[in-house]
Protein backbone atom coordinates (compact mmCIF):
# COMPACT_ATOMS: atom_id res chain seq x y z
CA UNK A 1 0.00 0.00 0.00
CA UNK A 2 3.09 2.52 -0.27
CA UNK A 3 2.42 3.71 4.02
CA UNK A 4 4.71 5.22 5.99
CA UNK A 5 4.49 4.15 9.25
CA UNK A 6 3.44 7.00 10.36
CA UNK A 7 0.33 6.93 7.83
CA UNK A 8 -0.58 3.94 8.90
CA UNK A 9 -1.15 4.93 12.58
CA UNK A 10 -3.65 8.01 10.89
CA UNK A 11 -5.41 4.88 9.08
CA UNK A 12 -5.47 2.91 12.05
CA UNK A 13 -6.92 6.01 14.25
CA UNK A 14 -9.45 7.06 12.04
CA UNK A 15 -12.47 5.47 11.95
CA UNK A 16 -14.31 6.88 8.93
CA UNK A 17 -13.45 7.91 5.87
CA UNK A 18 -12.81 10.84 4.03
CA UNK A 19 -9.75 11.75 2.14
CA UNK A 20 -6.94 12.85 5.07
CA UNK A 21 -5.28 16.29 4.55
CA UNK A 22 -2.51 17.43 7.53
CA UNK A 23 -0.68 20.44 7.52
CA UNK A 24 0.69 21.87 4.32
CA UNK A 25 -1.47 19.97 2.15
CA UNK A 26 -0.14 16.80 2.11
CA UNK A 27 -2.90 14.22 1.06
CA UNK A 28 -2.47 11.16 2.67
CA UNK A 29 -4.82 8.43 2.42
CA UNK A 30 -8.32 8.05 2.36
CA UNK A 31 -9.83 5.26 4.28
CA UNK A 32 -13.07 3.39 3.60
CA UNK A 33 -15.78 5.48 2.50
CA UNK A 34 -18.51 5.81 4.76
CA UNK A 35 -21.38 7.67 2.48
CA UNK A 36 -20.62 5.05 -0.32
CA UNK A 37 -21.07 6.52 -3.26
CA UNK A 38 -23.71 5.47 -5.92
CA UNK A 39 -21.68 6.05 -9.19
CA UNK A 40 -18.42 4.48 -10.38
CA UNK A 41 -17.08 8.38 -10.99
CA UNK A 42 -18.01 10.35 -7.44
CA UNK A 43 -16.78 7.19 -5.93
CA UNK A 44 -13.11 7.32 -7.69
CA UNK A 45 -13.42 11.42 -6.80
CA UNK A 46 -13.75 9.99 -3.13
CA UNK A 47 -9.69 8.78 -3.50
CA UNK A 48 -8.85 12.01 -5.87
CA UNK A 49 -9.55 9.92 -9.11
CA UNK A 50 -11.31 9.60 -11.85
CA UNK A 51 -13.30 6.04 -13.21
CA UNK A 52 -13.84 6.67 -17.10
CA UNK A 53 -15.00 4.64 -20.53
CA UNK A 54 -14.28 5.15 -23.81
CA UNK A 55 -16.90 6.59 -26.10
CA UNK A 56 -17.93 6.47 -29.75
CA UNK A 57 -19.73 9.52 -31.12
CA UNK A 58 -21.94 7.78 -32.90
CA UNK A 59 -23.43 6.55 -30.18
CA UNK A 60 -23.95 9.74 -28.11
CA UNK A 61 -27.74 9.39 -29.37
CA UNK A 62 -28.74 6.87 -27.98
CA UNK A 63 -30.48 7.50 -25.11
CA UNK A 64 -29.58 4.29 -22.90
CA UNK A 65 -25.85 4.73 -23.60
CA UNK A 66 -25.63 8.34 -22.59
CA UNK A 67 -27.69 7.96 -19.67
CA UNK A 68 -25.44 5.94 -18.17
CA UNK A 69 -22.37 7.97 -19.53
CA UNK A 70 -23.46 10.92 -17.70
CA UNK A 71 -24.35 9.29 -14.63
CA UNK A 72 -21.11 6.83 -13.80
CA UNK A 73 -18.31 8.29 -15.73
CA UNK A 74 -16.03 11.39 -15.01
CA UNK A 75 -13.85 11.14 -17.65
CA UNK A 76 -14.22 10.26 -21.78
CA UNK A 77 -11.60 8.65 -24.39
CA UNK A 78 -13.14 9.10 -27.78
CA UNK A 79 -12.34 5.47 -28.83
CA UNK A 80 -11.38 6.19 -32.43
CA UNK A 81 -12.21 9.68 -33.07
CA UNK A 82 -8.86 11.86 -32.43
CA UNK A 83 -6.41 9.09 -33.91
CA UNK A 84 -4.45 10.16 -37.48
CA UNK A 85 -6.82 8.71 -39.34
CA UNK A 86 -9.93 10.59 -38.02
CA UNK A 87 -7.98 13.78 -37.57
CA UNK A 88 -6.29 14.41 -40.24
CA UNK A 89 -7.81 12.68 -43.39
CA UNK A 90 -5.69 14.59 -45.95
CA UNK A 91 -2.41 15.86 -44.97
CA UNK A 92 -2.40 19.07 -43.32
CA UNK A 93 -6.23 19.25 -43.82
CA UNK A 94 -7.61 18.79 -40.27
CA UNK A 95 -11.09 17.33 -39.42
CA UNK A 96 -12.48 17.25 -35.78
CA UNK A 97 -16.06 16.99 -36.27
CA UNK A 98 -16.68 13.51 -33.94
CA UNK A 99 -13.77 14.51 -31.78
CA UNK A 100 -15.31 17.68 -30.77
CA UNK A 101 -18.45 16.06 -30.13
CA UNK A 102 -17.29 13.84 -27.99
CA UNK A 103 -15.06 16.89 -25.95
CA UNK A 104 -17.97 18.80 -26.13
CA UNK A 105 -20.21 16.63 -24.79
CA UNK A 106 -17.96 16.20 -21.86
CA UNK A 107 -17.04 19.62 -20.89
CA UNK A 108 -21.09 20.12 -20.51
CA UNK A 109 -21.26 16.82 -18.30
CA UNK A 110 -18.21 17.66 -15.82
CA UNK A 111 -16.40 15.03 -17.97
CA UNK A 112 -12.60 15.33 -18.21
CA UNK A 113 -10.80 13.90 -21.53
CA UNK A 114 -8.02 11.61 -21.89
CA UNK A 115 -7.13 12.12 -25.52
CA UNK A 116 -6.31 8.93 -27.71
CA UNK A 117 -3.94 8.52 -29.48
CA UNK A 118 -1.06 11.35 -31.40
CA UNK A 119 1.07 8.70 -32.36
CA UNK A 120 0.52 5.21 -33.34
CA UNK A 121 1.65 2.31 -36.31
CA UNK A 122 -1.84 1.47 -36.80
CA UNK A 123 -5.06 3.91 -37.84
CA UNK A 124 -2.82 5.89 -39.75
CA UNK A 125 -4.43 7.77 -43.09
CA UNK A 126 -3.44 6.13 -46.02
CA UNK A 127 -1.21 9.33 -47.51
CA UNK A 128 0.71 8.66 -43.95
CA UNK A 129 1.11 5.10 -44.62
CA UNK A 130 3.00 5.91 -47.98
CA UNK A 131 5.31 8.08 -46.24
CA UNK A 132 8.69 7.16 -44.72
CA UNK A 133 11.72 8.52 -43.31
CA UNK A 134 12.05 12.44 -42.66
CA UNK A 135 8.73 13.14 -44.69
CA UNK A 136 7.16 10.93 -42.46
CA UNK A 137 8.76 12.33 -39.24
CA UNK A 138 7.81 15.99 -40.26
CA UNK A 139 4.28 14.70 -40.69
CA UNK A 140 4.12 13.21 -36.94
CA UNK A 141 5.66 15.99 -35.86
CA UNK A 142 2.80 18.70 -37.65
CA UNK A 143 0.15 16.19 -36.69
CA UNK A 144 0.71 16.34 -33.16
CA UNK A 145 1.69 20.14 -33.47
CA UNK A 146 -1.95 20.67 -34.58
CA UNK A 147 -4.39 18.42 -32.67
CA UNK A 148 -2.40 19.10 -29.62
CA UNK A 149 -2.70 22.72 -30.16
CA UNK A 150 -6.20 22.01 -31.13
CA UNK A 151 -7.30 20.59 -27.84
CA UNK A 152 -5.03 22.86 -25.53
CA UNK A 153 -6.36 23.32 -22.74
CA UNK A 154 -9.30 20.56 -22.48
CA UNK A 155 -7.44 17.33 -22.51
CA UNK A 156 -6.21 15.57 -18.83
CA UNK A 157 -3.69 13.68 -20.49
CA UNK A 158 -2.55 12.49 -23.87
CA UNK A 159 -1.50 8.94 -25.11
CA UNK A 160 1.12 10.69 -27.04
CA UNK A 161 2.55 7.37 -28.15
CA UNK A 162 0.27 4.42 -28.52
CA UNK A 163 2.23 0.74 -28.58
CA UNK A 164 5.22 1.33 -29.72
CA UNK A 165 6.82 -2.13 -27.91
CA UNK A 166 6.86 -5.59 -29.59
CA UNK A 167 5.28 -8.46 -28.03
CA UNK A 168 7.25 -11.61 -27.76
CA UNK A 169 9.51 -11.17 -25.08
CA UNK A 170 12.74 -9.60 -26.47
CA UNK A 171 11.53 -6.27 -24.71
CA UNK A 172 12.29 -4.12 -27.36
CA UNK A 173 10.76 -1.45 -29.75
CA UNK A 174 7.91 -2.65 -32.27
CA UNK A 175 8.92 -2.52 -36.25
CA UNK A 176 6.98 0.14 -37.86
CA UNK A 177 7.41 2.91 -40.41
CA UNK A 178 7.61 5.25 -37.20
CA UNK A 179 10.87 3.55 -35.63
CA UNK A 180 12.57 3.12 -39.04
CA UNK A 181 12.12 7.45 -38.77
CA UNK A 182 14.92 6.57 -36.48
CA UNK A 183 14.92 5.47 -32.19
CA UNK A 184 14.34 9.09 -31.06
CA UNK A 185 10.73 9.31 -32.90
CA UNK A 186 9.38 8.61 -29.11
CA UNK A 187 10.99 12.03 -27.56
CA UNK A 188 10.37 13.86 -30.20
CA UNK A 189 6.70 12.81 -30.57
CA UNK A 190 6.66 14.13 -26.31
CA UNK A 191 8.69 17.04 -26.71
CA UNK A 192 6.11 18.42 -29.59
CA UNK A 193 3.32 17.39 -27.48
CA UNK A 194 4.86 19.36 -24.90
CA UNK A 195 5.39 22.36 -26.90
CA UNK A 196 1.61 22.34 -27.76
CA UNK A 197 -0.11 21.37 -24.96
CA UNK A 198 2.15 22.19 -21.82
CA UNK A 199 -1.06 21.43 -19.44
CA UNK A 200 -1.48 18.20 -20.38
CA UNK A 201 -0.14 15.05 -18.57
CA UNK A 202 1.89 13.20 -21.02
CA UNK A 203 1.69 9.57 -21.06
CA UNK A 204 2.67 6.06 -23.10
CA UNK A 205 0.20 3.78 -23.42
CA UNK A 206 0.50 -0.32 -24.21
CA UNK A 207 -0.83 -3.37 -24.33
CA UNK A 208 0.58 -6.71 -22.49
CA UNK A 209 1.75 -4.61 -19.85
CA UNK A 210 -0.01 -5.55 -17.35
CA UNK A 211 2.51 -7.19 -14.88
CA UNK A 212 5.80 -7.60 -14.78
CA UNK A 213 7.21 -8.90 -18.05
CA UNK A 214 9.91 -8.30 -20.98
CA UNK A 215 7.71 -5.81 -22.52
CA UNK A 216 6.71 -4.19 -19.75
CA UNK A 217 10.40 -3.97 -18.70
CA UNK A 218 11.33 -2.65 -22.05
CA UNK A 219 8.51 0.33 -21.22
CA UNK A 220 10.08 0.50 -17.79
CA UNK A 221 13.59 1.20 -19.38
CA UNK A 222 12.26 3.55 -21.84
CA UNK A 223 10.64 5.62 -18.99
CA UNK A 224 13.65 5.84 -16.86
CA UNK A 225 15.81 6.92 -19.57
CA UNK A 226 13.54 9.49 -20.13
CA UNK A 227 13.46 10.54 -16.75
CA UNK A 228 16.95 10.66 -16.44
CA UNK A 229 17.61 12.63 -19.66
CA UNK A 230 14.58 15.06 -19.31
CA UNK A 231 12.42 14.10 -21.81
CA UNK A 232 8.72 15.19 -21.35
CA UNK A 233 6.76 11.80 -19.62
CA UNK A 234 4.24 12.26 -17.33
CA UNK A 235 2.69 8.89 -16.80
CA UNK A 236 2.37 5.18 -18.51
CA UNK A 237 -1.18 3.60 -19.57
CA UNK A 238 -1.66 0.46 -18.93
CA UNK A 239 -4.45 -0.57 -21.51
CA UNK A 240 -5.16 -3.91 -19.51
CA UNK A 241 -7.58 -5.91 -21.90
CA UNK A 242 -7.07 -9.16 -19.74
CA UNK A 243 -8.94 -12.41 -20.88
CA UNK A 244 -7.04 -16.12 -20.72
CA UNK A 245 -4.32 -15.15 -22.97
CA UNK A 246 -3.24 -11.70 -20.90
CA UNK A 247 -4.86 -12.61 -17.67
CA UNK A 248 -4.50 -10.63 -14.40
CA UNK A 249 -1.27 -11.33 -12.84
CA UNK A 250 -0.67 -11.24 -8.23
CA UNK A 251 1.84 -8.60 -9.80
CA UNK A 252 -0.07 -6.37 -11.33
CA UNK A 253 0.04 -3.90 -8.30
CA UNK A 254 3.64 -4.20 -8.14
CA UNK A 255 3.85 -3.34 -12.18
CA UNK A 256 1.99 -0.34 -11.61
CA UNK A 257 4.47 0.54 -8.55
CA UNK A 258 7.57 0.24 -10.30
CA UNK A 259 6.70 2.80 -12.69
CA UNK A 260 5.10 5.07 -10.10
CA UNK A 261 8.60 4.77 -8.81
CA UNK A 262 9.96 6.32 -11.81
CA UNK A 263 8.47 9.73 -10.90
CA UNK A 264 5.35 8.97 -13.34
CA UNK A 265 1.79 8.64 -12.96
CA UNK A 266 0.15 5.84 -14.01
CA UNK A 267 -3.61 5.25 -15.13
CA UNK A 268 -5.61 1.92 -16.04
CA UNK A 269 -6.19 2.92 -20.26
CA UNK A 270 -8.55 0.74 -21.36
CA UNK A 271 -9.69 -2.00 -19.35
CA UNK A 272 -11.85 -4.47 -20.04
CA UNK A 273 -12.35 -8.10 -18.74
CA UNK A 274 -13.47 -11.55 -20.65
CA UNK A 275 -15.59 -13.77 -19.07
CA UNK A 276 -18.72 -13.36 -16.44
CA UNK A 277 -20.46 -13.67 -13.00
CA UNK A 278 -18.29 -13.63 -10.49
CA UNK A 279 -15.27 -14.60 -11.62
CA UNK A 280 -15.22 -11.50 -13.68
CA UNK A 281 -16.36 -9.34 -10.86
CA UNK A 282 -13.28 -10.69 -8.54
CA UNK A 283 -10.72 -9.53 -11.55
CA UNK A 284 -12.33 -6.32 -11.76
CA UNK A 285 -12.04 -5.65 -8.39
CA UNK A 286 -8.80 -6.72 -8.10
CA UNK A 287 -7.73 -4.25 -10.61
CA UNK A 288 -9.59 -1.23 -9.06
CA UNK A 289 -7.93 -2.44 -5.62
CA UNK A 290 -4.26 -2.18 -7.27
CA UNK A 291 -4.87 1.09 -8.93
CA UNK A 292 -6.72 2.50 -5.33
CA UNK A 293 -3.12 0.93 -3.64
CA UNK A 294 -0.93 2.94 -5.81
CA UNK A 295 -0.51 6.47 -5.11
CA UNK A 296 0.12 7.67 -8.06
CA UNK A 297 -2.40 5.54 -10.52
CA UNK A 298 -4.95 8.72 -11.38
CA UNK A 299 -7.56 6.97 -12.84
CA UNK A 300 -9.13 3.80 -14.08
CA UNK A 301 -10.98 3.61 -17.79
CA UNK A 302 -12.98 0.80 -19.22
CA UNK A 303 -13.57 0.42 -23.10
CA UNK A 304 -16.64 0.67 -23.78
CA UNK A 305 -20.27 1.42 -21.46
CA UNK A 306 -21.75 -2.07 -22.52
CA UNK A 307 -21.21 -5.52 -23.49
CA UNK A 308 -22.16 -4.49 -27.31
CA UNK A 309 -20.08 -1.66 -27.48
CA UNK A 310 -17.05 -3.58 -26.97
CA UNK A 311 -14.41 -3.97 -29.36
CA UNK A 312 -14.44 -7.65 -28.35
CA UNK A 313 -18.32 -7.68 -27.74
CA UNK A 314 -18.74 -11.63 -27.60
CA UNK A 315 -16.22 -11.65 -24.46
CA UNK A 316 -18.76 -10.03 -22.30
CA UNK A 317 -16.26 -7.90 -20.96
CA UNK A 318 -17.81 -4.21 -19.68
CA UNK A 319 -19.78 -3.53 -16.77
CA UNK A 320 -23.24 -3.24 -17.99
CA UNK A 321 -25.13 -5.81 -20.67
CA UNK A 322 -26.47 -5.33 -23.96
CA UNK A 323 -29.53 -3.63 -22.18
CA UNK A 324 -27.55 -1.37 -20.04
CA UNK A 325 -28.49 -3.18 -17.06
CA UNK A 326 -25.41 -3.59 -14.27
CA UNK A 327 -23.77 -6.58 -13.92
CA UNK A 328 -22.14 -8.33 -11.02
CA UNK A 329 -18.52 -6.62 -12.39
CA UNK A 330 -20.51 -3.03 -11.71
CA UNK A 331 -21.05 -3.88 -8.46
CA UNK A 332 -18.03 -5.23 -7.60
CA UNK A 333 -15.73 -2.71 -9.15
CA UNK A 334 -18.27 0.02 -7.20
CA UNK A 335 -17.50 -2.06 -4.32
CA UNK A 336 -13.99 -1.99 -4.63
CA UNK A 337 -13.85 1.58 -5.01
CA UNK A 338 -16.09 2.11 -1.86
CA UNK A 339 -14.09 0.51 0.17
CA UNK A 340 -11.05 3.45 -0.73
CA UNK A 341 -7.49 3.58 -0.68
CA UNK A 342 -4.64 6.00 -0.85
CA UNK A 343 -5.84 9.36 -1.98
CA UNK A 344 -4.23 10.45 -5.55
CA UNK A 345 -2.57 14.02 -5.00
CA UNK A 346 -2.68 14.67 -8.95
CA UNK A 347 -5.69 14.34 -10.33
CA UNK A 348 -7.96 16.21 -8.43
CA UNK A 349 -10.83 16.44 -10.24
CA UNK A 350 -11.52 20.21 -9.44
CA UNK A 351 -8.60 20.82 -11.13
CA UNK A 352 -8.22 21.53 -15.01
CA UNK A 353 -5.49 20.68 -17.17
CA UNK A 354 -4.39 24.11 -17.92
CA UNK A 355 -3.64 25.33 -14.08
CA UNK A 356 -1.10 22.66 -13.33
CA UNK A 357 1.21 22.22 -15.53
CA UNK A 358 4.01 22.09 -12.24
CA UNK A 359 2.33 18.94 -11.66
CA UNK A 360 3.07 17.40 -14.65
CA UNK A 361 6.67 19.33 -15.54
CA UNK A 362 10.07 16.43 -16.30
CA UNK A 363 12.75 16.86 -13.76
CA UNK A 364 14.92 19.12 -13.27
CA UNK A 365 17.84 16.95 -14.90
CA UNK A 366 18.71 17.11 -18.77
CA UNK A 367 20.43 15.56 -21.03
CA UNK A 368 24.30 15.89 -21.44
CA UNK A 369 24.90 18.76 -22.99
CA UNK A 370 25.45 19.34 -26.71
CA UNK A 371 26.63 22.94 -26.87
CA UNK A 372 28.94 24.09 -23.10
CA UNK A 373 27.98 25.67 -20.46
CA UNK A 374 27.56 29.43 -21.13
CA UNK A 375 29.95 31.38 -18.61
CA UNK A 376 27.89 34.33 -19.49
CA UNK A 377 26.16 37.01 -16.78
CA UNK A 378 25.29 36.45 -13.19
CA UNK A 379 23.35 33.23 -11.22
CA UNK A 380 23.00 31.22 -14.18
CA UNK A 381 24.28 28.82 -16.95
CA UNK A 382 22.49 27.46 -19.77
CA UNK A 383 22.96 24.75 -22.14
CA UNK A 384 20.95 23.36 -24.95
CA UNK A 385 19.95 19.75 -25.86
CA UNK A 386 18.83 19.34 -29.49
CA UNK A 387 16.97 17.21 -31.54
CA UNK A 388 17.48 17.87 -35.07
CA UNK A 389 15.90 15.97 -38.15
CA UNK A 390 15.58 17.87 -41.80
CA UNK A 391 13.39 21.08 -41.42
CA UNK A 392 12.98 21.30 -37.57
CA UNK A 393 14.18 20.78 -34.54
CA UNK A 394 12.90 20.60 -30.66
CA UNK A 395 15.32 21.99 -28.40
CA UNK A 396 15.32 21.56 -24.40
CA UNK A 397 17.35 23.98 -22.47
CA UNK A 398 18.27 23.66 -18.97
CA UNK A 399 18.93 26.52 -16.50
CA UNK A 400 21.17 25.99 -13.49
CA UNK A 401 21.62 28.47 -11.00
CA UNK A 402 25.11 28.88 -9.89
CA UNK A 403 26.69 29.48 -5.77
CA UNK A 404 23.45 31.46 -4.74
CA UNK A 405 19.81 31.06 -5.21
CA UNK A 406 18.30 32.95 -8.63
CA UNK A 407 14.20 34.69 -8.49
CA UNK A 408 14.38 34.38 -12.37
CA UNK A 409 16.18 34.02 -15.75
CA UNK A 410 16.34 35.42 -19.19
CA UNK A 411 18.01 33.09 -21.85
CA UNK A 412 19.40 34.59 -24.53
CA UNK A 413 19.26 32.04 -28.09
CA UNK A 414 21.13 32.73 -31.49
CA UNK A 415 19.42 30.86 -34.45
CA UNK A 416 21.16 30.37 -37.87
CA UNK A 417 19.67 32.08 -40.88
CA UNK A 418 16.28 30.88 -41.56
CA UNK A 419 15.41 29.11 -38.49
CA UNK A 420 12.06 30.07 -36.58
CA UNK A 421 10.55 29.59 -33.22
CA UNK A 422 7.00 27.72 -33.48
CA UNK A 423 6.29 26.87 -29.68
CA UNK A 424 7.86 27.41 -26.27
CA UNK A 425 7.07 26.14 -23.13
CA UNK A 426 7.17 26.64 -19.34
CA UNK A 427 9.20 29.96 -20.67
CA UNK A 428 7.69 32.76 -22.37
CA UNK A 429 9.52 33.50 -25.66
CA UNK A 430 10.39 36.93 -27.08
CA UNK A 431 12.47 38.74 -29.50
CA UNK A 432 13.32 37.90 -33.15
CA UNK A 433 13.50 35.29 -34.94
CA UNK A 434 17.50 35.16 -35.17
CA UNK A 435 18.15 36.31 -31.75
CA UNK A 436 15.35 34.89 -29.60
CA UNK A 437 15.11 35.31 -25.37
CA UNK A 438 12.95 32.76 -23.36
CA UNK A 439 12.45 34.24 -19.52
CA UNK A 440 10.78 32.30 -16.67
CA UNK A 441 7.32 31.25 -16.02
CA UNK A 442 5.31 31.50 -12.66
CA UNK A 443 6.42 28.04 -11.49
CA UNK A 444 10.19 27.97 -12.77
CA UNK A 445 12.11 31.27 -11.98
CA UNK A 446 12.94 30.54 -8.32
CA UNK A 447 15.93 27.98 -8.56
CA UNK A 448 18.09 26.96 -5.59
CA UNK A 449 22.04 27.23 -5.73
CA UNK A 450 22.84 24.49 -7.60
CA UNK A 451 19.64 23.34 -8.92
CA UNK A 452 18.19 23.81 -12.35
CA UNK A 453 15.16 23.67 -13.71
CA UNK A 454 14.19 22.69 -17.90
CA UNK A 455 11.96 24.96 -20.66
CA UNK A 456 12.43 24.03 -24.18
CA UNK A 457 11.31 24.79 -27.11
CA UNK A 458 10.25 23.79 -31.06
CA UNK A 459 11.31 25.59 -34.53
CA UNK A 460 11.81 25.13 -37.68
CA UNK A 461 15.09 25.15 -39.84
CA UNK A 462 18.50 24.33 -38.46
CA UNK A 463 18.36 24.52 -34.30
CA UNK A 464 20.82 26.69 -32.61
CA UNK A 465 24.51 25.77 -32.05
CA UNK A 466 25.79 28.57 -30.33
CA UNK A 467 25.83 28.61 -26.68
CA UNK A 468 22.94 30.48 -25.22
CA UNK A 469 23.20 33.25 -22.46
CA UNK A 470 21.73 32.96 -18.76
CA UNK A 471 20.76 36.27 -17.25
CA UNK A 472 19.58 35.67 -13.56
CA UNK A 473 17.26 37.85 -11.45
O1 LIG B 1 -16.39 3.60 -39.10
C1 LIG B 1 -16.23 2.47 -39.98
C2 LIG B 1 -17.52 2.20 -40.68
O2 LIG B 1 -17.87 3.28 -41.51
C3 LIG B 1 -17.36 0.92 -41.50
O3 LIG B 1 -18.58 0.56 -42.06
C4 LIG B 1 -16.87 -0.22 -40.62
C5 LIG B 1 -16.60 -1.48 -41.42
O4 LIG B 1 -15.69 -2.33 -40.77
O5 LIG B 1 -15.67 0.16 -40.00
C6 LIG B 1 -15.81 1.28 -39.16
O6 LIG B 1 -14.58 1.60 -38.56
C7 LIG B 1 -14.12 0.71 -37.55
C8 LIG B 1 -13.93 1.49 -36.28
O7 LIG B 1 -13.36 0.67 -35.28
C9 LIG B 1 -15.22 2.08 -35.72
O8 LIG B 1 -16.08 1.04 -35.35
C10 LIG B 1 -12.80 0.12 -38.01
O9 LIG B 1 -13.02 -0.72 -39.13
C11 LIG B 1 -12.18 -0.66 -36.89
O10 LIG B 1 -10.87 -1.05 -37.29
C12 LIG B 1 -12.08 0.18 -35.66
O11 LIG B 1 -11.57 -0.61 -34.59
C13 LIG B 1 -11.03 0.10 -33.52
C14 LIG B 1 -9.62 -0.38 -33.30
O12 LIG B 1 -9.08 0.27 -32.15
C15 LIG B 1 -8.73 -0.06 -34.48
O13 LIG B 1 -7.45 -0.50 -34.28
C16 LIG B 1 -11.88 -0.19 -32.30
O14 LIG B 1 -13.18 0.41 -32.47
C17 LIG B 1 -11.22 0.39 -31.07
O15 LIG B 1 -11.89 -0.04 -29.91
C18 LIG B 1 -9.79 -0.09 -30.99
O16 LIG B 1 -9.18 0.52 -29.88
C19 LIG B 1 -7.84 0.11 -29.63
C20 LIG B 1 -7.12 1.29 -29.05
O17 LIG B 1 -7.22 2.40 -29.90
C21 LIG B 1 -5.66 0.97 -28.74
N1 LIG B 1 -5.55 -0.22 -27.95
C22 LIG B 1 -6.25 -1.37 -28.43
C23 LIG B 1 -7.72 -1.06 -28.65
C24 LIG B 1 -8.49 -2.27 -29.07
O18 LIG B 1 -8.06 -2.74 -30.33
Amino acid sequence: MNRSPRRRVLAATLSTAAAVLVAGGTVLLSAGNADAATTLGASAQATGRYFGTAVAAYKLSDSVYSTILDREFDMVTPENEMKWDATEPVQNSFSYGSADQIVNHALAHNQRVRGHALAWHQQQPSWAQSLSGTALRNAMVNHITNVATHYKGKIYSWDVVNEAFADGGGGGRRDSSLQRTGNDWIEVAFQTARAADPGAKLCYNDYNTDGVNAKSTGVYNMVKDFKARGVPIDCVGFQSHLNSGSPYTADYQANLQRFADLGVDVQITELDIAGSGSAQATTYANVVKSCLAVTRCNGITVWGIRDSDSWRASDTPLLFDNSGNKKAAYTSALDALNSGGTTNPTSSPTSTPSTSPSASLPPSTSPPPSSSPSTGTAGCTATVSLNQWTGGFVATVKVAAGSTPINGWTVGVTLPSGATVTNSWSSTAGGSNGSVSFTNVSYNGSVNAGASTEFGFQGTGVGPSATPTCTAR
